[in-house]
């Protein structure tokens, strides 16, 4: 049997994966499991190079194609060093954004189909997906709005418009319909509280088949 546990978290900038992302790493850590944290694009030497790449505004617009293989040649590197021998441990691997950002992202948001970016990152990860994905759905404009309230710097990616952002939020429902047992579609209108609820009974049955009790999220709140 299988070891380890990959989670996916996924969802348009703003939608608060992150958020809840480092919430399950916290309770994973109360209970003595100490779960790999890794982000998209980076996490390697070479993924931080190519993620400045990508995000830096100065780059400008590059060719779609150019920009998906350069976010799947990230993925491939941190499969390959960090993610794989992770597994290979038993250890539960968190990771903030994977395969379904770049099929919703250079898939839909640039066009370039969703099927083929799959086929580019089925190379790109040997074939590699998650156990569980953790969509965190917010329509574009409430997620744009959270983002404004933060006061950062749009990112290359995040000044792409209105368009894009609604093909990418579009593509992230259909997905989730493709592979419904594999991606969990949560409503992230909610607060932080409610939607670490939701989140929590989507990760339950595979912590639960891993071997994991969290306690319950009543004893943390
Ligand atoms: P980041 O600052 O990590 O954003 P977030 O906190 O929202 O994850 O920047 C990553 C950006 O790159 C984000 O706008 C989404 C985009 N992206 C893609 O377009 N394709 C991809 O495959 C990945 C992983 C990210």
């Amino acid at each position: 049997m299988e070891k380890g546990l990959l989670i996916s978290f996924e969802g348009v900038d703003g939608s608060g994966k992150s958020t809840q992302l480092a919430r399950l790493a916290d309770r994973l850590r109360a209970v003595g499991t100490e779960p790999l944290l890794v982000r998209e694009p980076g996490g390697t030497a070479l993924g931080e190079r190519i993620r400045e790449i990508l995000l830096d505004p100065a780059t400008g617009d590059i060719d779609p194609a150019a920009e998906a293989l350069l976010y799947a040649a990230s993925r491939a590197e941190l499969v390959a060093t960090t993610i794989e021998p992770a597994l290979a441990d038993g250890r539960v691997v968190l990771v903030d954004r994977y395969v379904d950002s770049s099929l919703a992202y250079q898939g839909a948001g640039r066009e370039l189909g969703i099927d083929r970016v799959l086929e580019a990152n089925l190379l790109a990860t040997r074939g590699r997906l998650p156990h569980l994905t953790v969509l965190v759905a917010l329509d574009p404009a409430a997620a744009r709005e959270r983002l404004a309230s933060t006061g950062a710097d749009e990112d290359r990616i995040e000044r792409a418009g209105d368009d894009f952002f609604t093909r990418a939020h579009g593509a992230y429902a259909e997905l989730a319909e493709r592979w419904p047992d594999r991606i969990a579609n949560i409503d992230g209108a909610g607060s932080p509280d409610e939607v670490e609820r939701l989140v929590d009974a989507a990760v339950q049955p595979h912590l639960t088949r891993a071997g994991i009790a969290l306690e319950p999220l009543e004893a943390h709140a």
